[in-house]
C-alpha cells in the first residue's frame, strides 16, 4: 500500500483508540486499568488481521510478532507506548505502535521476506501516571525494575516480562516531537541523538492544620504557603523542572492547610546538572521546612540517566530519512521514551514527527497526516537497509 494510504489508516486507528478511556470526555489509559485492556485487545486485533502472533506479555506489554524463516535469529523490535497522561493528546505513544504496524503490514504485503523476526510492541507504562514510576513496561523487559519498584506496584509477576539479552537486534521508536524545532525548520521528520536524563521526586511538607479564623498569622505551620515558597524556588533553578501535582490536606477553604504532598520531575541532557540540581532543590525544600517549622519528607522515586541512541543504527536511520526529507537534522529529546530502557538491553534509534506548535501532553496535539506517511515511508526504509545488513 502507498504510504500516504497507510497514513490514512493510521490516523483512523489513533482516533478510534482515542475513545478507549478511563475517564469519559478525555483521553486518560494508566497501566493495566480497564481501559489499557481495551486498547491491548483493539490494537491486538489490527496486529491479527495484519498477520502478527500476538500476545500480551506479563507486564501487559502487546507484542505482534512476525517470525523469519530462521527461528535462531535475532529479533527486530519496534514500538512505542500505549497508556498516556490524563487528557492526553491522540499521537503520544500510539502513533509509534501503529506506524510500526502500518510499516510492516506494507513490507509483508510488499512480498519482503526479512533475515531476522520483527516485534511490533505496544508499551503498558511509559507515563507512569499510575505509580509516578515511568517506563515499568520497557524496564520489566530489559530485567531492570527495582525491588521498590515491585513493592510499589500491585500487580504481581510482571518482572517475568524480562527478555534475553542478544535476543534483540535493535529497537527503533517513532514518536511525536512534542516540540517545536521541526516545525521550525520546516521539516516532517528528523532523528534523534538523545534521550535526556530525567529523575522523578515525591516531596511533602507537614505543619498543623488548624482554624482559618482563629489562629494568628505568626503562629501558623502552614504547609501550603512552605509548598508554594519551594514551587517558585523550582521555577527558577535554571533546568527543566516541574511540579505537576499538589495534593493539599485536608484541604477546606477554612482549615489551615496542614499538609502538602508534590510531585517533582527534573530533567537535562547532563546527568551530573542534574542531580546537582536535584540536591540544591533538596537543601532549599529543607532550609523552607527549617524556618516555617514544618516537617520534609524527600522520596526519590526514579531517575534515569541520559542515554544517547546508538551511532550506527542512527547512520542507518539518517540514510532512510535522507530518501524522503530535504534536510536530516538531529534532534536531543527533553521526553522520556521506552528507547532510553530499551537501550540497556540492544542498540536504539528513535525518529521524530512533527506535531503543531510542538504541543503535547494535551489534547490539542496534532500530526499532519503527510508528515505520518513519511514517518511510515521511513521506518520501512530503515528495515529494509537493516535487513540488507544482517
Ligand atoms: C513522557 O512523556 C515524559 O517524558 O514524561
Ligand atoms: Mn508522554
Ligand atoms: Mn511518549
Amino acid at each position: 500500500m502507498h504510504s500516504l494510504e497507510s497514513a490514512k489508516k493510521v490516523m483512523a486507528w489513533c482516533d478510534e483508540l482515542a475513545s478507549i478511556t478511563e475517564e469519559p470526555g478525555r483521553i486518560t489509559r494508566t497501566f493495566h486499568s480497564p481501559a489499557m485492556q481495551l486498547a491491548n485487545g483493539l490494537v491486538g486485533g489490527w496486529m491479527r488481521a495484519s498477520g502478527l502472533q500476538v500476545t500480551e506479555d506479563a507486564a501487559f506489554n502487546l507484542i505482534g510478532r512476525w517470525p523469519c524463516a530462521r527461528a535462531k535469529a535475532k529479533t527486530l523490535l519496534l514500538g512505542s507506548h500505549l497508556d498516556t497522561v490524563r487528557d492526553a493528546g491522540k499521537y503520544d505513544g500510539p502513533l509509534g505502535v501503529l506506524v510500526a504496524l502500518a510499516a510492516l503490514e506494507n513490507i509483508k504485503n510488499d512480498g519482503h521476506a526479512l533475515p531476522f523476526h520483527v516485534e511490533v510492541i505496544g508499551f503498558s507504562d511509559e507515563e507512569g501516571v499510575r505509580y509516578q514510576t515511568t517506563y515499568l513496561g520497557s524496564r520489566a523487559l530489559a530485567g531492570r525494575l527495582t525491588k521498590a519498584d515491585l513493592d510499589l506496584i500491585e500487580e504481581k509477576g510482571i518482572e517475568k516480562a524480562r527478555r534475553k539479552p542478544g535476543e534483540f537486534l535493535a529497537y527503533a521508536e517513532v514518536h511525536i516531537e512534542q516540540g517545536p524545532m521541526l516545525e521550525a525548520r520546516d521539516l516532517a521528520v528528523g532523528v534523534v541523538s538523545a534521550i535526556a536524563s530525567q529523575a522523578r521526586i515525591r516531596l511533602s511538607f507537614a505543619g498543623m492544620a488548624g482554624h482559618a479564623g482563629t489562629t494568628p498569622m505568626h503562629l501558623r505551620r502552614d504547609a501550603l504557603c512552605g509548598a508554594a515558597e519551594f514551587v517558585s524556588i523550582v521555577e527558577k533553578c535554571g533546568i527543566l523542572a516541574t511540579v505537576g501535582m499538589l495534593s493539599v490536606s485536608p484541604g477546606a477553604s477554612n482549615v489551615i492547610p496542614g499538609r502538602v504532598d508534590l510531585s517533582l520531575d527534573v530533567r537535562d541532557q547532563d546527568d551530573k546538572k542534574r542531580s546537582r540540581v536535584c540536591a540544591r532543590l533538596q537543601r532549599e525544600a529543607q532550609k523552607i521546612a527549617k524556618e516555617r517549622r514544618l516537617d520534609l519528607e524527600w522520596h526519590i522515586v526514579q531517575e534515569t540517566p541520559a542515554v544517547p541512541c546508538d551511532p550506527t543504527l542512527t547512520r542507518l536511520m539518517r540514510k532512510a530519512v535522507a530518501l524522503h526529507e530535504d534536510e536530516v537534522i538531529a534532534l536531543p529529546s527533553g521526553a522520556g521514551h521506552d528507547a532510553a530502557e530499551m537501550a540497556q538491553l540492544c542498540p536504539v534509534s528513535m525518529l521524530f514527527v512533527r506535531c503543531k506548535d510542538g504541543i503535547s501532553h494535551n489534547p490539542a496535539e496534532s500530526v499532519r497526516l503527510i508528515d505520518v506517511s513519511k514517518s511510515i515511508a521511513v521506518l520501512q526504509d530503515f528495515i529494509l537497509h537493516l535487513a540488507k545488513q544482517n
